[in-house]
């Protein structure tokens, strides 16, 4: 069978050399995370990180997560502290995003962190990135592999969908294992979460010993991600729906929806983390199938579903 990806590469020891060579050149590549797909460029290379900021049509003031394999290069970016030490020791790697004081001689390229002095780093678990981590001496500037604000990518073609041949090389890993972005939390000042995602306050608060809340403020914007419509497949979208309307699709979530038209089932088991996984993917088949509208059912909002109701409520932005 004829190869429809001549872009999309298995993983295997001789392509992951390839993937090296070209962050080495500080080309970029598509990777596999636990997460979601990512963008990786060399995160102390500004010629790495202006392409990745121009390919995805980032606004620049919206920073980028680094990614490490494991303490080593990180301290000589980032201060560490003891609320760090702890989260760090439970959950990574894993899908957790620490934002924390950038170091004055640190390499990382200004714009990778928008200028600022504080950087959010995150150590994947996933085996493909942490393979190129592990063989590489700098960090990797890892977002999202979606244009700015569209839905993010679960699969290695769902990258080529949205950068078609302007990415060369995408390493395939199989569907996100999660299918969200990272939880992310500031560590300056007192520990709040920026971002909801698959670890949830609660487990953090049990780490840290007392209640993590998660940010509300609109007016200070530490992670401008967090405020701007976001995630969404471009489609009039409505939430907490009890029924639907006539030729829209309706994405709900659990056993009682069955032989109804236009209906995507998140998680027909009423399953939260399966439905985390299915989120971006229903997204893109009903862009596919050219729905006009959305309807979404109510989702309850407890572990990873209070990521799964953010992503929802800035889509339908
Ligand atoms: O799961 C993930 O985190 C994925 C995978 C690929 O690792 N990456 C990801 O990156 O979601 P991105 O660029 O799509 O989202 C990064 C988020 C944005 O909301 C950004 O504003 C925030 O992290 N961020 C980055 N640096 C920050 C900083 N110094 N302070 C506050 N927020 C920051
Ligand atoms: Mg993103």
């Amino acid at each position: 069978m004829r190869n429809i990806y001549p872009n999309i590469f298995k993983f295997n020891k001789k392509n992951l050399y390839r993937a090296i060579r070209v962050l080495k050149k500080n080309n970029l590549i598509g990777v596999p995370t636990e997460t979601v797909y990512g963008l990786a460029g060399n995160a102390y290379s500004e010629k790495s990180v202006k392409k990745i900021y121009k390919l995805k049509k980032r606004p620049k003031k919206n920073p980028l997560i680094v990614h490490y394999y494991d303490l080593e290069i990180l301290k000589r970016d980032a201060h560490i502290d003891e609320n760090f030490k702890k989260l760090y020791k439970k959950f990574s790697p894993g899908p957790l995003t620490y934002v924390l004081k950038k170091r004055k001689n640190s390499k990382i390229c200004h714009l990778t962190s928008s200028n600022l002095n504080s950087i959010a780093v995150r150590f994947p678990k996933n085996k493909v990135i942490r393979s190129i981590l592990k063989e590489i001496n700098f960090p990797l500037a890892i977002p999202s592999a979606n244009i700015s604000e569209s839905i993010s990518p679960v699969r290695a073609r769902d990258v080529i969908d949205d950068f078609g041949k302007k990415i060369k090389f995408v390493l395939d890993g199989g569907s996100s294992k999660i299918g969200l972005e990272s939880t992310v939390i500031n560590l300056i000042g007192r520990a709040e979460i920026l971002r909801p995602g698959f670890i949830s306050s609660n487990e953090i608060g049990k780490i840290l010993k007392r209640k993590i809340s998660i940010s509300q403020s609109n007016k200070k914007i530490l992670s401008p991600g967090l405020l701007k419509k976001h995630y969404s497949p471009g489609i009039p979208m409505k939430l907490n729906c009890k029924k639907n309307e006539y030729k829209a699709a309706f994405i709900v979530f659990g056993k009682k929806y069955k032989n109804m038209k236009n209906l995507f089932n998140l998680s027909p088991k009423g399953n939260l983390k399966e439905a985390a996984k299915n989120l971006y993917k229903v997204f893109r088949l009903i862009k596919k199938l050219k729905y006009k509208k959305i309807n979404v059912s109510k989702i309850p909002n407890k572990g990873i579903g209070i990521a799964i109701n953010d992503r929802l409520k800035k889509a339908s932005r």
